[in-house]
């Protein structure tokens, strides 16, 4: 008997892309995150777009590719709430809690996740652990407060370097700058959001504590498992 290929992580990410479906209430308007992973939504979503009322978007990317497959894109300023948000994370612990803003959009993330009744966490199993930290840290930053910040984090025993895209800083979608932090020990998620959050300069930290996610999916060599918090 041959053993069969193990899926790639790229067809994980498929996979999870299309399980969030089950979460999208006809008629509504669904809440999109940014992200490889996103992506595979956003494909899957041109699927059932005669379902979807709009989306709110939160990057240009994800807007971008939503329009393209034709579904309009709403300014969050017009929807009170949404019944799901769906977005990847470049880790997420056992509580639900996770970092985001590899891919630069974290604000724009937490503003369309607040107006969510629920967010929907999609992910391939090498995302899931025990506890966040090992990705570096992404923070916006207003461009005038970095070094500061950079001092502070060294504070925190945290090495905070600007990222760059192309040599120069790489600049948000908000017109800001993203700092990434290494040789955190995030054991208290909620509290070292809080904390960083009142930093003068600080615009957006990547951990999602305070707007964690309430399902996760998870793409396993054996499926999609849910995941519940
Ligand atoms: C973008 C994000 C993404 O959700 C995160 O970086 C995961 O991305 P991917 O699905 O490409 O692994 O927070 O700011």
């Amino acid at each position: 008997m041959t053993t069969p290929t193990p899926l790639t992580q790229d067809e994980l990410k498929t996979l999870v892309g299309q399980a969030a479906l089950q979460f999208i209430v006809p008629g509504d308007i669904v809440g999109v995150g940014t992200g490889s992973t996103v992506n595979k939504f956003i494909d899957a979503l041109a699927t059932v777009k005669e379902q979807v009322r709009g989306a709110v978007s939160s990057s240009v990317a994800s807007t971008e590719r939503l329009r393209a497959i034709g579904i309009p894109v709403m300014d969050a300023n017009e929807v009170e709430q949404l019944s799901v948000y769906v977005d990847g994370a470049d880790e997420i612990d056992g509580q639900g809690h996770m970092v985001k803003g590899g891919g630069a959009a974290l604000t724009r993330e937490k503003i369309v996740a607040a107006l969510a009744r629920q967010f929907v966490c999609i992910a391939d199993e090498s995302k899931l652990v025990a506890m966040l930290g090992r990705f570096p840290l992404p923070v916006e930053v207003i461009p005038m407060a970095a070094a500061h910040i950079v001092r502070r984090f060294a504070t925190l025993g945290g090495k905070a370097t600007l990222r760059l895209k192309e040599g120069q800083p790489l600049v948000t979608d908000n017109g800001q700058h993203i700092l990434d932090v290494t040789g955190l020990s995030i054991t208290d998620p909620l509290a070292l959001e809080s904390q960083i959050n009142q930093w003068p300069g600080v615009v957006t930290v990547g951990i999602f504590a305070h707007q964690k996610a309430q399902v996760c999916l998870l793409g396993t060599a054996q499926g999609v498992k849910t995941l519940r918090y």
